[in-house]
């Protein structure tokens, strides 16, 4: 688990510093302002490896560069090891092209699982990826991470070891059509994960598998997982809607990261992970509303049911107001925080990055998370409509009398706004007003 985290000189802010809580964090900011950011040097700060650096074919999760090479750069962190607060200050050097490590073994930080936005996933097992202990010599000899390109997830990982290619993960669709086959529990478990991760238990929300696999072409040989669809149609699980592709690959990945950390444990004769951190981008990615609704609390319960004996901390980035709103009945300031990334003027006329962590208070209704300062919307309307309603209110205001000016504005709103808009009821009465005083 990350409990603190202060950047210098590094990402979009010239300096940052973020104290999570131990249960929910989530992170709100305009696009480009850090999010992914601080989701990279998160999982760095517990695994300290770069998503990128493990896998060259991923296109994000690169190693973090300093802003200004001739200044120094760091990232300060501490967090919970398997057994004490650790922390740590790693400074950038510009030879190296490296952030310098404390020297021996590692902190062990747990089960640590990366959701990325474009659906490659990152975990770092403490059973599978720690070091090695050679007599009284700690080597690094296992696989660093796995880290998982979208197209890995679904078709698995091959990494090279020690020269040789090793066959690590055999992906989405072979592994889960060899539990279909098997007719055992792992697809049970796979079903029941994804009826937790259902927007609602309604039968049309369900994801359900077909009893048999199905083939893709002649010219393919892999049996591939269908779903029945709610309008009674098989569909082989490649061919199936962005959403649902996000969903199952979640699905998989927790189950699979799960699974073999299990068996890990028991092969070595260990404990198994007593922290795990999840971290999800933009976890409301193809989802509908619908499924926006829910998706929050699915994850946290089933990261909880999961790894029952262990403490869960989950970092999601956001972009959606729908999560927000969903947050409110689970948000405990306690064990949970906000943090919005915001542009903001400086001295003069500069802009910069800036992080803060807000009190996280009941909206209700979601156009109110749009007009708050997580997305800091004028209106929850269109473009047009609050362009309207700002003219309107200027002459509001000016209690402006001019009938040119009133006729204009009349217009943009008639244009931009529905009939049973509730801006009416505030028009039609400074019209009134108007009148009134002629
Ligand atoms: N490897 C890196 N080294 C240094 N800075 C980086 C690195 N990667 C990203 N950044 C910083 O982060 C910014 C991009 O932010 P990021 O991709 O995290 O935005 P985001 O909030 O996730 O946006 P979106 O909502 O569009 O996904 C860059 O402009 C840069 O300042
Ligand atoms: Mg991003």
């Amino acid at each position: 688990m990350l409990k603190h985290l202060a950047l210098t000189n590094v990402g979009p802010a010239n300096t940052l510093e973020m104290n999570l809580s131990p249960r929910l964090n989530l992170i709100t900011g305009d696009n480009g302002l850090g999010k992914s950011f601080l989701l990279d040097v998160t999982w760095w700060a517990l695994t300290r490896r770069w998503p990128q650096e493990v896998n060259q074919n991923l296109t994000s999760g690169y190693v973090a560069k300093p802003n200004d090479k001739e200044v120094p750069a760091s990232i300060e962190f501490s967090l919970d090891s398997k057994t004490r607060t650790v922390s740590y200050t790693s400074r950038y050097s510009p030879r190296d092209e490296a952030w310098l490590g404390k020297s021996g073994r590692p902190w062990n930080p747990g089960l640590v699982i990366y959701a990325h936005a474009d659906g490659g996933f990152s975990v770092w097992d403490p059973a599978r990826n720690y070091w090695l202990k050679r007599g009284n010599v700690d080597v690094q000899e296992r696989i660093p991470a796995y880290v998982f390109t979208p197209q890995q997830v679904w078709d698995g990982l091959t990494v090279d070891l020690n020269g040789k290619d090793a066959r690590v993960c055999n992906g989405l669709i072979a592994d889960w059509a060899g539990w279909i086959r098997e007719k055992g529990i792992s697809a049970k478990r796979m079903q029941t994960l994804l009826n937790n991760l259902a927007p609602s238990d309604a039968p049309s929300d369900q994801l359900k598998v077909a009893p048999s696999l199905g083939r893709l072409s002649l010219n393919d040989s892999r049996d591939v997982p269908m779903l029945r669809t709610p309008y009674g149609v098989d569909v082989p699980i490649v061919s199936a809607s962005s959403g649902v592709k996000r969903i199952v690959a979640l699905a998989y990945m927790l189950m699979w990261s799960w699974n073999e950390h299990r068996l890990a444990v028991k092969e070595l004769g260990e404990e198994r992970a007593t922290q795990v951190t999840l971290l999800v981008d933009e976890i409301e990615a193809h989802l509908h509303p619908k499924w926006q609704r829910s998706i929050l609390r699915s994850v946290l319960d089933l990261a909880k049911v999961m790894h029952a004996q262990a403490s869960v901390q989950l970092i999601a980035a956001t972009h959606s107001p729908m999560i927000l709103a969903s947050a409110e009945p689970l948000f405990n300031a306690k064990t949970d925080a906000w943090f919005d990334l915001d542009l903001v003027k400086g001295k003069g006329t500069a802009m910069h990055v800036e992080l803060s962590q807000r009190e996280f208070v009941r909206r209700g209704d979601i156009s109110h998370w749009l007009t708050s300062n997580a997305f800091d919307f004028k209106e929850a309307r269109s473009l047009e409509a609050e362009k309207a309603i700002g003219d309107a209110f200027k002459l509001i205001r000016g209690k402006s009398k001019n009938e040119v000016d009133i006729l204009r504005v009349n217009k943009q709103l008639r244009d931009a706004l529905g009939e049973v808009d509730r801006f009416w009821l505030r028009w039609e009465e400074y019209r009134q007003s108007i009148r009134g005083a002629k």
